[in-house]
């Protein structure tokens, strides 16, 4: 009981902090390829889970625009990670939306559970789905955000028809299933198709990019037309410095190159 009021005060004190020192975003990276605002979305799978709303706040005072949280389940990819008790936690430090990566066989039955524990969007694959439009349909029914998302193998053209009802795409810029792994530079050109095509079928919608986005590799997928970063390794895993010390990092590596 005293456990749990203490964990409590510690929550409460979070938020204060974030509502009292909130701090403006210092740095903001417009994309000369798409004249939009580019947006950082941490990635947790890279974080110390000892010390997850601790992170997590770090990156909302340093500017981030929301979070990323990977759900794997070994079938989809070979690896598994965390489910909806995560989102209920971080949904109690954060006030920042909780964009749900479903790498998972069949996302339809998990929505409703991550909807309740306070997810703000979904990105569900195109890869083994056989009822996308289904499942994307669904996710807006539940009145959240759905997004796409396809493997560096897979050709932009299968985005055609689905494009005018989702709010966000994502190209995989690494095989899914775990962080820290190369960028792979061949999906250059294909965020590029990517970009074409939501110009002339849904130009509000957002073009996001997940694996392998560091200093080097973030200012060629902005050049490319990507205006959403998701980065795990190279904002939490970073050794040499702190949360807010790496977003700055990666800011400053987009800034710099004058896209
Ligand atoms: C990989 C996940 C990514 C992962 C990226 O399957 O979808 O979101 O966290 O990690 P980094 O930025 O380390 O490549
Ligand atoms: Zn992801």
């Amino acid at each position: 009981m005293k456990r749990k009021r203490e964990i409590g005060a510690m929550e409460n004190t979070i938020v204060k902090q974030l509502t009292s020192t909130y701090v403006s975003r210092e740095e903001t990276i417009v994309s000369r390829a798409t004249n939009r605002i580019v947006k950082l979305a941490p990635s947790i799978l890279a974080a110390d889970f000892a010390r997850l709303g601790e992170q997590v706040a770090e990156a909302e005072l340093a500017g981030a625009d929301r979070i990323h949280v990977d759900i794997m389940d070994g079938h989809f990819v070979p690896n598994i990670t965390m489910g909806a008790p995560i989102v209920q936690s971080l949904r109690r430090v954060t006030r920042l939306p909780l964009e749900i990566h479903m790498m998972i066989s069949d996302p339809d039955f998990f929505l409703s559970e991550f909807v309740e524990a306070g997810s703000d969007s979904f990105l569900v694959h195109w890869e083994g789905n056989n009822h996308l439009h289904r499942t994307v349909q669904r996710i807006k029914a539940l009145g959240k955000r759905a997004g796409v998302a396809i493997n560096p193998a897979t050709p932009a053209t299968v985005l055609e028809e689905i494009l005018p009802d989702v709010d966000q795409v994502l190209v995989m810029t690494v095989n899914p299933g775990f962080g820290h792994q190369p960028f792979i530079h061949t999906t250059l050109p294909k965020i590029r198709r990517v970009g074409q095509l939501i110009e002339q079928l849904k130009p509000e919608c957002e073009l996001e990019v997940d694996g392998g986005i560091d200093e080097t590799t973030a200012p060629l997928t902005v050049a490319a037309g990507a205006n959403v970063l998701v980065a795990g390794s190279s904002i939490f895993g970073a050794e040499s410095c702190e949360v807010c010390t790496a977003m700055h990092r990666l800011r400053n590596a987009v800034n710099c190159c004058g896209l």
